[in-house]
């Protein structure tokens, strides 16, 4: 625990790419609530319960979610926590892929016929007549770009979803998504060390786009370098705090949606919303990043 203030000492940060689309900042991602490997119940279901409860009572409202995290164990969570919704509480789910239900691996299901049933499966578990925004998740396999693209441009016509966002693409796929269809938010692998999706962040920020990094720490490997202990001793911080307040600072269009089953966790995180990085430490924090590689990875 440290010594950071808590969401009570400022308001939270919001982000608005789109009318009706007001995310704050610092969101949570729900997918840690799950069994191991993202497969099946939690091992404590009323300890997940009691993170999400925490979370709205932080002062989030931008939960990212997905309906093949589990498979349904996270929807169902949701649902089961914090239904009836707080009004400016937004959802943010994805499609593209499911689980096999036996072995748990992943499968890409692009095809217009699965995304649309993802939409259903999406608004029946977690109760909701449309959703706030969905991710476009593209996976190996499956159509066309521009006929997924078109599939979600339908959906959206037909009131099922408010906003459309894409998720692990490159920049070229951007620009030909917005061609055909406004978007409103972009989820890629990006964090202070991983940073192949750089240009695409500086798109987002041209076309006012909510860039909403997954692995905003490492993900399933976490991230560790003695800059980050530095600049963590130095500012009476953690690591992770550190790492969620670069992403912060680096464009004012992120938003961060670091993933945690832990209630400490989730308000060491929240309150990193407060901390602002001095020049130097942001310099030495520029530095770690990669910007080589491909943006296209993991789930
Ligand atoms: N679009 C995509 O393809 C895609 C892919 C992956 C993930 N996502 C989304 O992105 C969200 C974030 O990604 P993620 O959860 O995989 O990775 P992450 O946020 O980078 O890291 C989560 C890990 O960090 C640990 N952690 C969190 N806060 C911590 C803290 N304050 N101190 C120490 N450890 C901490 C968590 O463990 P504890 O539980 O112990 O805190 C967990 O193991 C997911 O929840 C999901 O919604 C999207």
């Amino acid at each position: 625990m440290t010594t950071l203030p808590t969401h009570d000492a400022a308001p939270m940060q919001t982000f608005t790419p789109a009318p009706r689309l007001t995310l704050t900042r610092m969101g949570y991602g729900a997918m840690q609530l799950t069994g191991p490997g993202i497969f099946g119940p939690p091992k404590d279901h009323d300890a997940a319960i009691a993170v999400l409860r925490e979370v709205v009572a932080l002062g989030v409202r931008h939960i990212d979610t997905c309906d093949y995290y589990g498979p349904f164990v996270v929807n169902r969570l949701i649902r089961e926590a914090l239904y009836p919704y707080p009004d400016d509480l937004k959802l943010v789910t994805k499609i593209g892929a499911l689980r096999d239900e036996k072995d748990g691996s992943w499968l890409s299901a692009m095809q217009p016929d699965q995304l649309r049933q993802a939409i259903e499966d999406n608004l029946s578990r977690l109760g909701l007549d449309a959703l706030d925004a969905v991710n476009l998740r593209m996976n190996p396999g499956g159509p066309e770009f521009s006929v997924c693209v078109k599939t979600m441009a339908d959906m959206q016509a037909e009131g099922l979803i408010r906003h459309i966002g894409l998720s692990n693409i490159t920049l070229a796929q951007l620009d030909r998504a917005l061609d055909i269809v406004p978007v409103a938010t972009v989820q890629n692998w990006y964090n202070v060390v991983h940073r192949p999706s750089e240009a695409l962040l500086r798109r987002c920020e041209e076309r006012t786009i909510a860039f909403v990094p997954f692995f905003p720490l490492g993900g399933f490997t976490p991230l560790a370098h003695a800059v980050l202990d530095d600049a963590a001793g130095k500012l009476g911080a953690t690591s992770q705090q550190i790492q969620l307040a670069w992403l912060l600072q680096h464009s004012p269009v992120i938003c961060v949606i670091p993933g945690t089953s832990s209630l400490d966790h989730l308000r060491d995180n929240v309150a990193a919303e407060h901390l602002v990085l001095p020049p130097d430490v942001v310099a030495a924090l520029d530095a770690l990043g990669d910007e080589s590689g491909s943006p296209v990875s993991h789930r």
